[in-house]
């Protein structure tokens, strides 16, 4: 049987954990080709790992999708470049972009410092349009959804 997301390609921010890395074996399963992205850090967004999302693409790959990983930290210029520019570039086109990346300050408003505000500011809202926001600029392919995740 054909998987209802045969022949499109998207990327999944976060891709190496919970809920992105759900998205990205089912999307893959439909048959989509998929960008893993994931900086690969702690809960609490320190430290980076690429190898986590070099994984999750290395198991797609081995149940007989297509997948490539990118280890780049979503709040940055040149990653948000590099997502719209890697599926064009590996599988020939970029249809859905889920935004799943985050990080977790387990505050309330009043006891979260600046910098704990900034970080989340930075990877929820920079993080989040980072690679939707560039789509456009490219000339290749690109139509269909953008879905974000958020608290
Ligand atoms: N799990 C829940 O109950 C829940 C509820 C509401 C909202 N959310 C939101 O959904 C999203 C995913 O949640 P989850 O539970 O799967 O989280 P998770 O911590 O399991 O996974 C998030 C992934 O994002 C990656 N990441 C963090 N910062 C990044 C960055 N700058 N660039 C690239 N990757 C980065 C992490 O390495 C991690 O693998 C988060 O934004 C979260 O706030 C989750």
């Amino acid at each position: 049987m054909t998987g209802v997301l045969e022949g499109r390609v998207a990327v999944v921010t976060g891709g190496a954990n919970g809920i992105g890395a759900a998205i990205c074996r089912r999307f893959a399963a439909e048959g989509a080709a998929v960008v893993v992205n994931d900086l690969g850090g702690g809960t609490d967004g320190s430290g980076a790992d690429a190898g986590r999302a070099v994984a999750v693409a290395a198991e797609i790959r081995a149940a007989g999708g297509r997948a490539v990983a990118d280890g780049g930290d979503v709040s940055d210029t040149a990653t948000g470049t590099r997502l719209v520019e890697t599926p064009v570039h590996e599988f020939g086109g970029l249809a859905v972009v889920v935004n799943a990346a985050g990080i977790l300050r387990d505050r309330m408003i009043f006891n979260m410092s600046d910098a704990e505000w900034d970080d989340v500011i930075r990877v929820h809202l920079r993080g989040h349009v980072s690679a939707s926001a560039r789509r456009p600029r490219t000339s290749a392919p690109s139509a269909g959804p953008t879905a974000t995740s958020g608290s």
